[in-house]
């Protein structure tokens, strides 16, 4: 078995001074079956309407991190071994996740999408709506055909919770009165519930018991929570990352670094910053001013404890498995959330 790349250190919470492990190195332990579910992924995508075949082969090209199936593979090697069912769920997440993506851009009105033009700056909403409910109902199919019941009730549950999320959301963008709980339970749902759904459905898939499903959806729960603090956290910095930069901000979402640090300021630079995030439309020196208050008070290092707790939380739930390669290669997801930079 490979050496153990314990990146998270489970006593102290810290992070390791190494190198995190990358994504290819991760998914070694299933590489022949991830290989069958991009088979999958694709077939289930296919259509004869021209239009429509010609931005699934857009799509197709940019593939994306493909975290989600990595974790259905894994969760199921984990908990007793992949099986066909397997393939269908990570097929079917990472439609439903392709499909969240592409409204998620209409939603906020993002024009790049993993280092490209996103579909609604090169089709307009229209079609880039369209093309999301195609993408949802081919993954329904998917489970149907195939009477995954258990699958299509984890995985729609997941959906119902994103949906919520997103409207939860934008409700407390146009009031700005979120505080920190609401931001976990936002986020949570918008995100961790498809992450840990990835986690149960991987176990559902290779037939653990309930005590399992549930000990693999907490995990899930808390990679998903330190996975979008990580997706918070790149909206203040200044690297790219294949999407813009500075938009949370834009469309009024106040994410956990300015919550923190609002909550710390004197009432009148709390106002002061309140009324940059109310602009509608905000200029560049706006964007670095709150990006400096946020760097005063502490935001953003009080976010990145956070993440890195909630990554500890999982890698050291995970240590409790018996040793394996897929254990070893879901710690090792955990630091790479933590610190990946993209
Ligand atoms: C982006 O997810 C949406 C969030 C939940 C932050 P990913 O970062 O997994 O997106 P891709 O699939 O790799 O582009
Ligand atoms: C995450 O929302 C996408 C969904 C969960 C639907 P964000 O809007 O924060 O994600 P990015 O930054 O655009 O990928
Ligand atoms: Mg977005
Ligand atoms: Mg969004």
């Amino acid at each position: 078995m490979a050496e153990s790349p314990a990146l998270l250190d489970v006593r102290t919470s810290a992070p390791i001074d190494a190198p995190p492990l990358s994504l290819s190195d991760i998914r070694r332990p299933v590489d022949s079956e991830f290989k069958e579910f991009r088979r999958y992924f694709r077939d289930a995508m296919r259509s004869n309407v021209g239009i429509l075949d010609k931005i699934i082969q857009y799509v197709l090209r940019q593939k994306g991190k493909q975290i989600r199936p990595t974790l259905v593979l894994l969760s199921a090697e984990l908990t007793g071994g992949i099986t066909e069912s397997s393939y269908r769920a990570a097929a079917l997440v990472e439609l439903l996740h392709t499909a969240t993506l592409v409204h998620d851009d209409v939603v906020d009105d993002a024009e790049r999408r993993r280092g490209v033009f996103s579909i609604n700056a090169l089709w307009k909403n229209k079609i880039a709506v369209l093309l999301g409910d195609f993408l949802l109902s081919r993954g329904l199919l998917l489970a149907l055909d195939h009477k995954e019941y258990d699958l299509l009730h984890t995985v729609s549950d997941a959906v119902r919770r994103m949906s919520e999320g997103e409207l939860l959301q934008i409700e407390k963008a146009r009031k700005l009165d979120i505080d920190e709980e609401t931001y976990f339970r936002i986020i949570s749902d918008k995100t961790a519930s498809l992450i840990a759904a990835c986690m149960v459905s991987g176990a559902v898939s290779s037939s653990a018991d309930m005590a399992t499903q549930a000990k693999v959806r907490l995990i899930g729960e808390q990679l998903g929570l330190a996975f979008q603090i990580r997706d918070d956290l790149f909206d203040y910095g200044s690297v790219d990352v294949g999407k813009p930069l500075g938009l949370d901000l834009q469309e009024k979402k106040m994410t956990l670094p300015l919550i923190v640090s609002l909550q710390r300021a004197e009432p009148s630079e709390r106002k002061r910053i309140i009324k940059i995030v109310r602009k509608k439309r905000k200029r560049s020196g706006d964007i670095t001013n709150v990006g400096d208050f946020v760097r005063r008070h502490g935001g953003l290092t009080y976010a990145r404890s956070k993440m890195e707790s909630y990554a500890a939380d999982a890698a050291e739930s995970l240590s409790t498995f018996p040793t394996s390669e897929a254990r070893e290669a879901l710690i090792g997801l955990a630091a790479y959330i933590v610190a990946r930079k993209k």
